[in-house]
């Protein structure tokens, strides 16, 4: 795979352990230049941990290199332009020092910096009442889900789509609860997945015909990124994929990369609107084969 001279923008990385970097490195792999949306609190954290050569492990190339990065951003995806950031948002002693963070800033940096971009991924998710039940959801709780994790998947696209040439490609990540019910993936996060997929339909068909960009999601197995471990029973999950997916081994972030990779290439010329599953092949089951009741 080829892709030297393509620029990517990818949204959601904030250490080496998430969907994001894997999906970078599989870029970089191919030659793109890696350009980062990190979350304002936790720029200044990953930025450190890059420099203490903390990631240098996880940065290594097939080929010996270290990736790199051409230009990390402070970005908050739950706002479009510096008016919609709430004073106690301002306040924060996180974001006190940042600026500039707002989606439509972002896009305006990048654009300045860069020229255009030619990928765009959107590995990112937040879902402040995650733990609880979706009927013991607040409103504010599931509008926040559903902002932070589907619409900013829009507004980032909608602010890109006029700087990426024909040709280029989009890409976010979902979750098998958006069509499942999956206990426990609550405050409106399956709520948000399940948006997150349409929208990639109706994108797909809004942005193909507006600038001939493709939209796809991948619904991914589970891992155990900071964002998982944060919901609280990631490693079940994975015990549970191994026990009853088709394919019995862990699922590696590096799949997804590389599946990512794919459909963000121009090999994936032909493909938009679809929502791939690379999970081990667990969305095709219908039933747990591990479950007591079949003893
Ligand atoms: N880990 C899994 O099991 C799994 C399974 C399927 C899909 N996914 C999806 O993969 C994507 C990446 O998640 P991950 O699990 O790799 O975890 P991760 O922690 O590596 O990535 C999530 C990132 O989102 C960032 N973020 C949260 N709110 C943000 C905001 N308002 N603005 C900008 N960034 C923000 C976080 O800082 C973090 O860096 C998410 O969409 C997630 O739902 C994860």
């Amino acid at each position: 795979m080829d892709l030297k001279g393509k620029k990517a923008f990818i949204a959601g990385i904030g250490d080496d352990q998430g969907y994001g970097w894997a999906i970078a490195k599989a870029l970089a792999e191919a030659g793109a230049e890696i350009i980062i949306g990190t979350w304002t609190p936790i720029l200044k954290i990953f930025t450190q941990s890059w420099s203490m050569g903390k990631f240098d492990e996880s940065r290594k190339l097939a080929s010996g290199k270290l990736m790199e990065y051409a230009k990390v951003y402070p970005l908050d995806a739950m706002f479009d332009k510096p008016e919609d950031v709430p004073q106690e948002i301002r306040e924060n002693k996180r974001y006190l020092d940042a600026s500039g963070y707002t989606v439509s800033e972002v896009v305006a940096a990048v654009v300045r910096d860069f020229g255009h971009i030619d990928i765009l991924v959107h590995s990112l998710a937040n879902g402040p009442e995650v733990k609880k039940p979706l009927l013991e959801t607040s409103r504010a709780g599931y509008l926040a889900a559903i902002s932070s994790s589907a619409y900013s998947f829009v507004s980032l696209l909608a602010h890109f789509g006029p700087h990426m040439p024909p040709g280029s490609a989009a890409l976010s990540l979902t979750y098998i609860a958006s069509e499942r019910a999956v206990p426990g993936y609550g405050g409106g996060m399956s709520s948000a997945k399940a948006a997150l997929e349409s929208d990639t339909r109706v994108l797909a068909w809004e942005a193909g015909r507006k600038w001939q960009i493709r939209v796809n999601t991948i619904s991914a197995g589970p891992l155990g990124s900071r964002a998982a471990k944060a919901i609280g029973f990631i490693g079940k999950m994975i015990e549970y994929s191994k026990a009853n997916a088709p394919l019995v081994k862990e699922m590696e972030a590096e799949e997804v990369g590389a599946s990512a990779a794919f459909l963000l290439s121009p090999k994936a010329s032909a493909i938009t609107g679809v929502t791939l599953y690379v999970d081990n092949g667990l969305h095709a089951m219908g039933l747990a084969v591990d479950s007591p009741t079949l003893i």
